[in-house]
């Protein structure tokens, strides 16, 4: 019996191939490989997509929360709100422009816990900056999100690296704050074949700001009106992302079909299906469920003697890094309960090329499990 990987790029490979060695081809017969024509294509492709006016490719993911943290005025010593229990990239994009992030504590989905934020800001004015991480492909609540920002004259980057083409409400998510941020990293629901990422805003001023900060700050060629950065997406992988940008609603139905399955068929009192947060059409980038701390190894071990791949996400708090002990962050009160979610959190596999047998064998696995 073959193994159920996390992701499976070999099948995706072989079902885009076509496409992408034609894209491939135009672009080595283009003779322009940086910032051309693929690029500006795409990044309008993804700009109708998400409904937003301007989408603009950079380096990475990571780097596209940082250039949109810092077209919004964020510099050293700035006070950056954000979640404990996300890829550690959302973090560092505060760390490296020297501000501090500040930690609020996640709902029992893991997501950064909205009503809490609220209390912080109340209490905590100086706070101005704002990173909420629509974590595991589920939309946090974009008109709550929307009333912090203008309660608190909010400056928002939204980490939407796991969540493209989610939406809460039927609001898309990435559109209640100023800016949002995603990845194409290869495994995400929209994924490049290396690295890549896009800033999305409603604003053009905002979008050309990002867009200078990529290429070294230039306004024109040779004239550099900032200190930027050379975080460009590459024509090749803009190309590449415009074959799966046709995909991904189709990729996405079937992400959630798989979801539903899992919700539906796991009945285990030892494997807590935390589901979507109610509200969210979520597009399901993980799958995630809880499981005792002290019995998750027993549980991977099982998972793994079926031939089934799973995953942590996040086996830490972003707090507990051992990076964090050399630069300055708060938690706020709560916060440290994200230890305990980290600890009980695992990901099933999920991604559009798991076969419907396949997630039946994850299902019957999961239910086989006791917890001893
Ligand atoms: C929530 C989140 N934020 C940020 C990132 C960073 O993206 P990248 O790996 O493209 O830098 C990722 C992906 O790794 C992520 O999952």
């Amino acid at each position: 019996m073959q193994d159920i990987l996390f992701n499976d790029f070999a099948r995706q490979w072989e079902d885009t191939r076509v496409e992408m060695l034609a894209a491939f081809e135009r672009v080595g017969a283009s003779g322009w490989y940086v910032l051309g024509r693929e690029v500006v294509e795409f990044e309008r492709a993804l700009a109708v997509y998400w409904g937003v006016n301007r989408a603009v490719g950079v380096a990475s993911g990571l780097d596209a929360i940082e250039i949109g943290l810092r077209a919004l005025g964020c510099e050293e010593g700035d006070r950056v709100l954000t979640t404990p229990v996300s890829a550690f990239a959302t973090t560092l994009a505060i760390v490296k422009l020297g501000a501090v992030p500040v930690f609020a504590p996640v709902d029992r989905y893991g997501l950064v816990d909205l009503a809490a934020c609220d209390d912080v800001l109340r209490a905590r004015p100086e706070i101005r900056f704002f990173v909420p991480v629509h974590l595991y492909g589920h939309a946090l609540d974009a008109e709550q999100i929307g009333e912090l920002r203008s309660r608190f004259d909010l400056k928002i980057v939204e980490d939407c690296a796991q969540s493209i083409g989610a939406s809460f409400g039927g609001a898309v998510c990435g559109r209640a704050g100023q800016v949002a941020a995603t990845s194409f990293y290869p495994t995400k629901n929209l994924g490049a074949m290396g690295d890549g990422g896009a800033i999305l805003t409603g604003s053009e001023e905002l979008g050309a700001r990002c867009a200078e900060y990529r290429n070294y700050g230039q306004s024109a060629k040779y004239r550099h009106e900032s200190i930027g950065y050379n975080s460009r997406l590459d024509e090749l992988q803009a190309a590449l992302l415009a074959v799966s940008l046709k995909k991904l609603p189709g990729w996405i139905e079937r992400r959630r079909t798989i979801a539903k399955r899992y919700i539906e068929g796991i009945r285990n009192k030892a494997v807590l299906v935390p589901g979507p947060p109610p509200g969210s059409d979520s597009s399901w980038h993980l799958f995630p469920v809880l499981v005792q701390a002290e019995k998750k190894p027993a549980f991977f071990r099982w998972m793994r003697e079926r031939g089934i791949t799973t995953a942590e996400h996040y086996p830490k708090a972003i707090f507990d890094q051992p990076a964090m002990r050399a630069v300055a962050y708060e938690n706020v009160p709560g916060a440290e309960r994200a230890r305990n979610f980290c600890h009980e959190q695992v990901s099933l596999p999920i991604h559009p090329y798991l076969t419907d047998e396949e997630t039946a064998r994850v299902i019957e696995a999961v239910n086989g499990w006791r917890a001893e």
